[in-house]
C-alpha cells in the first residue's frame, strides 16, 4: 500500500476501509442477526466501506445451502437497511456468501468451517483475516470458543488476523464475567476481543466526548461546583418482545444497568483522556466505573419495578406476566433505578440518578445535568416561582441533540422569569444521517480498531456495582406500575426524598 507521508495516521476524515477479511455469523437466524447485523453489511457495502475481498459467512444448524443464507440475509437487509437499495450492491455481496451447516457440538462442522476460510483465501482474496461474531446466548460461548481453539481459527499470526465479537450481557455477575473473560482470554488474545456494547456506537454518546472535550465552556460547570445531580435515563415504550426466555433470567438491572448506563455515566463522569485513543479512554471509563459506589441504604435508594397491563399509545398493553413465556408470579423487574455516587475529587456528593424501563411512556434516551440553583435570587418569589434548575440535556435518542434549560425574563411590563430551552438538533445542522450503531462497530472490529469497545476491567468494575444490588433485590417482588406510566412511584419518591424530581422528558 502506498501511504502519503503528509497524512497524519491519526486522520480520520477520509473513509477508512478494512483490509479483505470475512466477517463469520454464529446465530444467524437470531433477532440481532436479522435486525442489526446484516442489514449493517449491507449498509456498509453499499457506502463503500467493506473491502473489495470480503466475505460474509453464517453457521448454523439449519440445512441450508449458500443461497438460503443468501436470501435470508437479502430479506433482512432489505427490510432494516438505511440506507437506499441497491441490487448491484447486494449481487457484489451475494457472491461472496457462504453458509457453513452444523451444531456447535459439531467438529465436521467446525473443521469445514476452517477450510471455507481457507478456501475463501484463495477464491476471494480474505488474506485469511477473520471476525467471529457470537450472536449466541452466552451458554453457548465456551464449545464455540472451544471449538474455535481446537481448529486453530482464532489464531492471529503476522500474517493474519483473528477477532471475536461478544454481544452483552457479558455473563450475569461479577463470578460469571470472570469466568467468561478467562476463557475469551484464552482463546483469543486480549486485543483481538471485542465486547459490543451497542450504545458505545451511538452518534451523540460519541458526541459527548466531542462536547467535553472540544469546548471551553462547558468543562467549567462540569463538576460537582456547578451540578446538583446527573439523570441518565433509557426508557422503551416497548415490552419484551419475542425474548420472555432470556428477559426472566435477566431483568432490566442486568440488560441495561450493568452495561448501557454505565457506559453513559462513566463518559459523562470521566476525566479528559491524555489522547484520543481506545487505550487512554478506556483508562479513563475505568477509573470512573472503579469510584461508583453504592448508597449504603439500598432500601431508600434503589426500586425496581414491573409491568402491569395499562395503555400505551391508545393502546391495551399486556402486563408483565401475562406475556407469552413469563412465569405468571414473576418477579423479574421490567424497571430499574438507582442512585449511585462517584468517588472522585469532581464528583464527591452529587448523585447519579440512573433509571431504565420497559413500556414507559415513550422511547427516549438522555443524560441531563441539573445544575444547582443561582447562590441569590434578587427578585421576588413569586418572580421566579416557574424558575427550575439550569439543565443540560443530551438527547441521545431519537431527537438526537441537545438542549440547554436556563431563566428568562418573560416579554411584559413585570419581572417574571420562567425556564426556556436552547436546542440544539442533529438533523437540522447535519444533512448526513447518522450511522447505525452496529454499522460503526462492525466496522471498528474489521478496522481493529477498539476505541468504543469497553475492556475486561471495566465490565467486571460495573458487574462489581449491580452484584450488590441483585442481592439486596433477591427474593423481593418488584413494585408494580401501569404500563404507559414513568415506573413505579416508589421511584417517584426515592427522589422526593431528596428534594428531586425526575425529569419527565
Ligand atoms: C439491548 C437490550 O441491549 O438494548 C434491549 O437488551 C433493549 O432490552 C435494547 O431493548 C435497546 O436498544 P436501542 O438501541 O433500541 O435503544
Amino acid at each position: 500500500m502506498i501511504t502519503n507521508p503528509l497524512r497524519d495516521p491519526r486522520d480520520r476524515r477520509l473513509p477508512r476501509v478494512p483490509e479483505p477479511c470475512a466477517l463469520v455469523v454464529f446465530g444467524i437466524t437470531g433477532d440481532l442477526a436479522r435486525k442489526k447485523l446484516l442489514p449493517a453489511v449491507y449498509d456498509l457495502a453499499n457506502r463503500g466501506l467493506l473491502p473489495t475481498n470480503f466475505a460474509l459467512l453464517g453457521f448454523a444448524r439449519r440445512d441450508w445451502g449458500d443461497e438460503d443464507f443468501a436470501e435470508l440475509a437479502r430479506d433482512a437487509a432489505r427490510k432494516a437497511a438505511r440506507t437506499p437499495w441497491r441490487e448491484e450492491v447486494w449481487e457484489r455481496l451475494a457472491g461472496s456468501v457462504r453458509f457453513v451447516q452444523g451444531s456447535f457440538d459439531d467438529d465436521n462442522a467446525f473443521d469445514e468451517l476452517a477450510a471455507t476460510l481457507g478456501e475463501l483465501e484463495g477464491t476471494h482474496g480474505i488474506g485469511g483475516n477473520a471476525a467471529f461474531y457470537l450472536s449466541i446466548p452466552p451458554a453457548m460461548f465456551p464449545i464455540v470458543l472451544k471449538q474455535m481453539q481446537r481448529t486453530g481459527m482464532a489464531d492471529s499470526t503476522p500474517d493474519r488476523w483473528r477477532r471475536v465479537v461478544v454481544e452483552k450481557p457479558f455473563g450475569t455477575d461479577l463470578a460469571s464475567s470472570r469466568e467468561l473473560n478467562e476463557l475469551v482470554d484464552s482463546v483469543f488474545t486480549a486485543d483481538d476481543v471485542f465486547r459490543i456494547d451497542h450504545y458505545l456506537g451511538k452518534e451523540t454518546v460519541q458526541n459527548l466526548m466531542a462536547l467535553r472535550f472540544a469546548n471551553s465552556l462547558f468543562e467549567p460547570v462540569w463538576n460537582g461546583h456547578h451540578v446538583d445531580s446527573v439523570q441518565i435515563t433509557m426508557a422503551e415504550d416497548v415490552g419484551i418482545g419475542g425474548r420472555a426466555q432470556f428477559y426472566e433470567q435477566t431483568g432490566a438491572a442486568r440488560d441495561v444497568l450493568q452495561n448501557h448506563l454505565l457506559q453513559l455515566l462513566a463518559l459523562t463522569a470521566m476525566e479528559e483522556p491524555v489522547e484520543f485513543s481506545a487505550e487512554e479512554i478506556r483508562t479513563e471509563k475505568l477509573k470512573v466505573l472503579r469510584a461508583v459506589s453504592l448508597p449504603e441504604d439500598l432500601a431508600t435508594s434503589a426500586v425496581r419495578g414491573q409491568y402491569e397491563q395499562g395503555w400505551l399509545a391508545g393502546q391495551r398493553a399486556t402486563g408483565y406476566r401475562q406475556e407469552e413465556g413469563v412465569d405468571p408470579h414473576s418477579t423479574t423487574e421490567t424497571y430499574a433505578a438507582v442512585r449511585l455516587g462517584v468517588e472522585t475529587r469532581r464528583w464527591a456528593g452529587v448523585p447519579f440518578y440512573l433509571r431504565t424501563g420497559k413500556r414507559l411512556p415513550r422511547r427516549v434516551t438522555e443524560i441531563a445535568l441539573v445544575f444547582k440553583r443561582a447562590p441569590h435570587l434578587p427578585f421576588a418569589d413569586t418572580d421566579t416561582e416557574e424558575l427550575g434548575n439550569n439543565q443540560l440535556v443530551i438527547r441521545v435518542q431519537p431527537d438526537e441533540g441537545m438542549t440547554l434549560k436556563f431563566g428568562s425574563k418573560v416579554p411584559g411590563s413585570v419581572m417574571e422569569v420562567r425556564d426556556v430551552a436552547m436546542d440544539f438538533l442533529y438533523g437540522e445542522q447535519f444533512t448526513e444521517a447518522s450511522p447505525e450503531a452496529y454499522e460503526r462497530l462492525l466496522l471498528d472490529v474489521l478496522l481493529g480498531d477498539a476505541t468504543l469497545f469497553p475492556r475486561n476491567a471495566e465490565v467486571e468494575a460495573s458487574w462489581a456495582v449491580i452484584d450488590p444490588l441483585e442481592e439486596f433485590w433477591e427474593g423481593t417482588t418488584p413494585q408494580a406500575y401501569r404500563a404507559g406510566e414513568w415506573g413505579p412511584r416508589a421511584a417517584d419518591e426515592m427522589l422526593a426524598a431528596e428534594g428531586r424530581r425526575w425529569r419527565r422528558p
